[in-house]
């Protein structure tokens, strides 16, 4: 199979994270006989410096002309420090969101048997943690109006969600959930907010379409506190833009490190697959950070944009393997352990493949 892909790298670790995945990928497809075309484009703080754009329109054609976007990280410090920039990094990844129609962002969190100690929370809370939450990524107060009034002196953001927009993202929860376990959490704060009083009329009203599914409503602050409590008594949560970002930090603790948690964003047409971290400023081109939740996004891209299982079962077997043998960055790294290099877990699963 012939497989255009489109790679975004992007800002601080994004560039080695996205190595590692391409390693990995290019190692798949020689042993499945796929031939892969990897397309650079820029974005964030680099495409700012190069072209004043974080997601310049040359890099809309690469990724509409591919068959699937693999994105490594945006953000620099530069900006984080400067609240007076008009042109900011993190706008490109809403800019790219938007105009790729990636309306749904699907962040799975699941635990690694090996890994159990590695958790902040207590083993016997987390072990059997494997949920998936379906965060709403091209709405909500992330997109509404904003602005300042009073001389500068008040600031507003406005949370605005259609129904549609509700129903398009829900749809794809049911639909999970009906090849899960068939529970699905909406979750809102429909006791405050009038937004989130729509997302529980519209989820409600679909409940007729999917029978089979349990439907369970739940405010975001009580899930907040049973995501670490009980992780394991969830499993398919849908949820507005803000929410799904907080909580889905949140939950990546589970596992034992952000670094390991893969994402896909689906849509109306081509599908992007990135690490749920950021750009890690602090370990940039130090070859330290973990680029499993890359090499897990590019098993999803296998798995969702191609429907290549078997590849993707290939990548998930070898990072769990590589796991069990101790070869893991320093964020994972135990007692007596070896710290090993970014690079070096690549070419380590690159090897195991082929
Ligand atoms: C994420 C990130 C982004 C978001 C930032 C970088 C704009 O935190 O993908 O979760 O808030 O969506
Ligand atoms: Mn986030």
């Amino acid at each position: 199979m012939k497989l255009k892909i489109a790679l975004l790298a992007g800002d601080g670790i994004g560039p080695e994270v996205t190595d590692q995945a391409v390693k990995v990928c290019n190692s798949i497809a020689k042993k499945f006989n796929h031939e892969i075309l990897w397309i650079p484009a820029l974005t964030g703080a680099v495409a700012i410096e190069q072209t004043g754009d974080p997601y310049p329109e040359e890099t809309h054609q690469v990724c509409i002309n591919s068959d699937a976007v693999l994105f490594g990280a945006i953000g620099h410090p530069r900006f984080d420090n400067d609240p007076s920039a008009s042109v900011r990094p993190e706008q490109g990844l809403l800019k790219m969101r938007k105009k790729l129609g990636l309306f749904a962002n699907i962040r799975p969190t699941f635990t690694f048997s090996s890994l159990i100690e590695n958790s902040p929370l207590k083993k016997d809370r987390i072990e059997g943690t494997d949920l998936v939450f379906l965060r709403e990524l091209t709405g909500g107060i992330y997109f509404g109006e904003r602005g300042r009034k009073d001389n500068g002196n008040t600031a507003f953001d406005t949370c605005t969600y259609t129904r549609s927009e509700i129903q398009r993202l829900a749809k794809k929860g049911f639909e999970l959930a009906m090849n899960r376990s068939k529970k699905l959490c909406c979750v809102d704060k429909a006791n405050v907010l009038e937004s989130s009083r729509l997302w529980r009329e519209t989820v409600q009203d679909m409940e007729k379409d999917f029978p089979e599914v349990e439907v369970t409503y739940e405010f975001v602050d009580a899930v907040a506190m049973r995501l670490v409590q009980w992780p394991s008594s969830y499993d398919v949560l849908i949820t507005e833009n803000l929410f799904g970002d907080i909580l889905t930090d949140e939950a990546s603790v589970i596992s034992g490190s952000m670094g390991l948690m893969p994402s896909a964003s689906v849509g109306t047409d081509i599908c992007l697959y990135e690490p749920i971290h950021g750009s890690f400023p602090q370990a940039t081109g130090k070859d330290i950070a973990n680029p499993l939740a890359t090499i897990l996004s590019a098993a999803m891209m296998f798995e969702m944009s191609f429907n290549l299982k078997e590849e993707g079962a290939l990548i998930r077997k070898v990072v769990d393997e590589s796991l069990v043998e101790g070869i893991v960055t320093e964020d994972l790294v135990r007692e007596g352990g070896r710290k090993y290099k970014t690079s070096e877990i690549g070419d380590h699963l690159a090897n195991k493949i082929f």
